[in-house]
Formats: structure tokens, C-alpha cells, sequence
């Protein structure tokens, strides 16, 4: 049985590979560290948590004593690192916390993992490593930097960030390379492209724009919208780390992505008219709307759902103008392919949003409002 700690599983993509290992794997255990910073709901994986299989506790990744304490009790086999700051906008206003969290963090774990799972020295004075242990970190594709309209990003692209955010994810994977470089650790690396999916927190462009829409607000698109992200759905994501922690090659970085280019401007649109066609379809779902406008017959008008919504705003600082993952190593090394095509996956989500607006009225009841305020209204 492999006992596993999973950082910032209260988080949007912690929490979804979180259900997905305990559904998929009978045999582990798991122990979620998580600060529930604004970013981390309990509510979204307290059915998760029993106790047996799946144990919870609160604390921070910098906490030294904390984690050490942890690794004593539970002796964990692996540890996947997706707790972080993970927003770009955040980090432009606040790049201090994203330095400490992300890349301090990171390191923290790293050194609590060398303590735990060092048995020796071999011959060369390097530390030998207890069999089977893991360290993997969840990282970023916009540690490679940007692309013009040409090329995809490999696992040979130098890394090139350009945002705190970005340049902070970068600074871990340097430190998670130099602890195998030096140390011969056990570790592995993942470099995603955009998730989607539930439990997306909605200050992340898709999330925010359902949102957006469904309260009748504009639809904020940065600079001209031809900004392209390669999207995927979260469960493929999921699916590729389980794969890397359990058959990837220590020392390798892997690039998760599914050839899903979309520039914002047509995800945006795409997800006005997904709305408006789930909701033409499916008229219960109007009563959803929190803007109300009335058709002459009593029944709610979805008319007003159309682009018109859309409002070009300032555009962000020092904006990536496009990310493209070629997914080629993942692919022939340990057979991952995304199983989601985007059109498909658009639908779900939105669905899912319809049907759990209690969970975005949980997520949003603390600052949020005054996050969009001072975020937005300067733009
Ligand atoms: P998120 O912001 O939704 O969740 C982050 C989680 O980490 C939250 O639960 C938060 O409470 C927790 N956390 C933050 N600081 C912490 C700390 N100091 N100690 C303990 N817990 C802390 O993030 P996400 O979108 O789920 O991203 C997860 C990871 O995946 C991040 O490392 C991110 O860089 C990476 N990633 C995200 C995407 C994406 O599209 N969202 C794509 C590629 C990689
Ligand atoms: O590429 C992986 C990264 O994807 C992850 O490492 C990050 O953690 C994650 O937040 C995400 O970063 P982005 O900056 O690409 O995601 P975001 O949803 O913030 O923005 C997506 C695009 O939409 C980006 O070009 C900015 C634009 N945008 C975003 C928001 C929030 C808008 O036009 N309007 C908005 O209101």
C-alpha cells in the first residue's frame, strides 16, 4: 500500500485528482496538506475525507516543523506538490507570496522528503533513497515562456517565464531538478496546459466568464482577445500525473497538453453560446439566471445571452501570447492520450457550473467580491 501526500487538494486541481486516485486505487492512502488560502474550499472534498483512506489537515508547505511532523507519522511513499499560488493576475499585484509559497515551499517538502527517505551513502558519497518513494511536482507550460503563432513547446524548450506566477513555478522546477542533479532524489516533473473543469475557482477566465454570464454582468476579454491557450480538461490532466507517479522515470519531465487551441475571444463566445443552447434546450436550467428578464408569456428570455456581453478590457501585463504543448513524450513513454475533446468537455463543465451554483456561492462568500472590484473596475 503506497501512503501519499497530496499538497493544495483543496484546490481546483488537487481536488479533482484527489477523487480520481482514491476511485481509481483501492490500495493507497492519502494525507491532503492545504493552507485553505481563498484558492482552497474543504467543502469541496469533505466527502472525501474519511478518515481511513483519506485524512485531512491544515497547514502550510513552508511549515518546516509541520511537515517533518507529518512524514514521522504517516511515512509517506510519494509526495505530489500542487499546492501553490496559481494565479497570474494575483501575482502581478503580490509576487512576494508567490515566491515564498511556490518556490519556498516546494523546497521545504523537498528537504522534509530528503530527511525521511535518505538510508545511506553509495560509494560516490550520493544518498541512497528508500525504494519506491516519489517526489512530483505539478508544474506549469508557462514556465517555457511564449510562442508566436508557430511551434509547440517541448520538454527541451528553455524556460523562459515572464509573469511572477510563471517565473516562481520555474524557480521550484529549478530546485526539484537540482535536488536529482545532486541528491539522485527520486523525483518527477509535470508541465500542463490550461485545466478546465469543476471546481474551477471562478477567477480563472472560464469559470469567471459562466459565472459572468449567468449574474447578466460584461464579459471581461484582456487586450483583443487573440491570446491562445491550449485547454484540457482536468480529468486528462488526472490521469497523466497518476501515470508519472506510478511508471514515470525519475529525473523526466513530462508535457500534459491536447492539442486544444483556442484563442479567448473564441472561448468566450463558445461558452455564450454553449449557455445559451444548454439553456434553450433545457429550460429549467434559466432558473439558474440571476439576471431576470421576462418574455412576454411569464417564461425567463435568454435572449440578452449573446456576445453583445462581451467587454474588451485593458489587457494584462507582460500577456503570454500563446501556449501550445506537444505532448509527444507522455504519449510514447507511458501511453497517455486526453480523452476529452474540448467541445465535449465545454458542455460538461458548464453543466456542472448549472448544477453546483451552492459551491460557487461557498467560493465566492469571502473576498471575492472585492477581489473582482479592485481587479476589474481599474481596468
Ligand atoms: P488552485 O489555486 O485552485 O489551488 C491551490 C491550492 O493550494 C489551494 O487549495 C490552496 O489553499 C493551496 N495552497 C496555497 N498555498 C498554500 C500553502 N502555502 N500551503 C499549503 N497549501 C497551499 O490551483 P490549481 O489551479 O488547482 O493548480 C494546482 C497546481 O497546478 C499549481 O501548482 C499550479 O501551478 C499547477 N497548474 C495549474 C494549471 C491550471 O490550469 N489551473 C495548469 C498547469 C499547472
Ligand atoms: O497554462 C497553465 C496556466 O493556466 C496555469 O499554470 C495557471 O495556474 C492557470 O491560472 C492558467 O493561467 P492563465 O493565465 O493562462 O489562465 P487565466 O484563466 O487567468 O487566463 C486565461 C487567458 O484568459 C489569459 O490569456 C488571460 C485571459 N483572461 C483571463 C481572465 C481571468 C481574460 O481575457 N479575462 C479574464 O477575466
Amino acid at each position: 500500500m503506497k501512503t501519499y501526500l497530496v499538497t493544495g487538494a483543496a484546490g481546483f486541481i488537487g481536488a479533482n485528482y484527489l477523487k480520481y486516485i482514491l476511485a481509481k486505487h483501492d490500495d493507497i492512502r492519502v494525507v491532503v496538506l492545504d493552507a485553505l488560502t481563498y484558492a482552497g474550499n474543504l467543502g469541496t472534498i469533505a466527502k472525501d475525507i474519511d478518515n481511513e483512506r483519506c485524512f485531512f489537515v491544515r497547514g502550510d508547505i513552508t511549515n518546516q516543523e509541520l511537515v517533518d511532523r507529518l512524514f514521522g507519522e504517516y511515512k509517506f511513499d510519494y509526495i505530489v506538490n500542487f499546492a501553490a499560488e496559481s494565479h497570474v493576475d494575483r501575482s502581478i499585484e503580490n509576487p512576494q507570496l508567490f515566491l515564498m509559497t511556490n518556490i519556498l515551499g516546494t523546497q521545504n517538502l523537498l528537504d522534509a522528503a530528503r530527511r525521511a527517505w535518505v538510508t545511506g551513502k553509495d560509494e560516490h558519497g550520493y544518498p541512497t533513497w528508500r525504494k519506491g518513494v516519489r517526489f512530483h511536482q505539478v508544474s506549469t507550460d508557462e514556465v517555457y515562456g511564449s510562442l508566436d503563432e508557430n511551434g509547440y513547446f517541448t520538454e527541451e524548450t528553455p524556460l523562459c517565464p515572464h509573469s511572477p506566477y510563471s517565473a516562481s513555478k520555474t524557480g521550484a522546477d529549478m530546485i526539484v531538478m537540482a535536488y536529482f542533479d545532486t541528491y539522485k532524489m527520486p523525483v518527477t516533473i509535470t508541465r500542463c496546459s490550461n485545466n478546465y473543469g469543476p471546481y474551477h475557482f471562478p477567477e480563472k477566465l472560464i469559470p469567471l466568464i459562466i459565472k459572468n454570464i449567468l449574474e447578466g454582468k460584461k464579459l471581461p476579454v484582456y487586450g483583443d482577445g487573440s491570446n491562445v491557450r491550449d485547454w484540457l480538461y482536468v480529468d486528462d490532466h488526472c490521469k497523466a500525473i497518476d501515470m508519472v507517479v506510478n511508471k514515470g522515470t525519475n529525473g523526466e519531465v513530462y508535457n500534459v497538453g491536447g492539442h486544444n487551441e483556442k484563442t479567448n475571444l473564441e472561448i468566450v463566445k463558445l461558452t455564450i453560446a454553449t449557455i445559451h443552447k444548454l439553456m434553450s434546450d433545457q429550460p429549467e436550467y434559466r432558473n439558474v439566471l440571476k439576471k431576470k428578464v421576462k418574455n412576454e408569456d411569464g417564461t425567463l428570455s435568454i435572449d440578452w445571452i449573446n456576445d453583445d456581453l462581451i467587454s474588451f478590457v485593458k489587457d494584462r501585463l507582460g500577456h503570454d501570447q500563446r501556449y501550445a504543448i506537444d505532448p509527444t513524450r507522455i504519449s510514447e513513454a507511458l501511453g497517455w492520450t486526453p480523452e476529452t475533446m474540448f467541445e465535449e468537455g465545454i458542455v460538461k463543465t458548464i453543466e456542472w457550473y448549472l448544477n453546483n451554483q451552492e459551491w460557487v456561492n461557498e467560493v465566492t462568500s469571502g473576498d471575492y467580491q472585492k477581489y473582482y472590484d479592485e481587479m476589474y473596475l481599474k481596468r
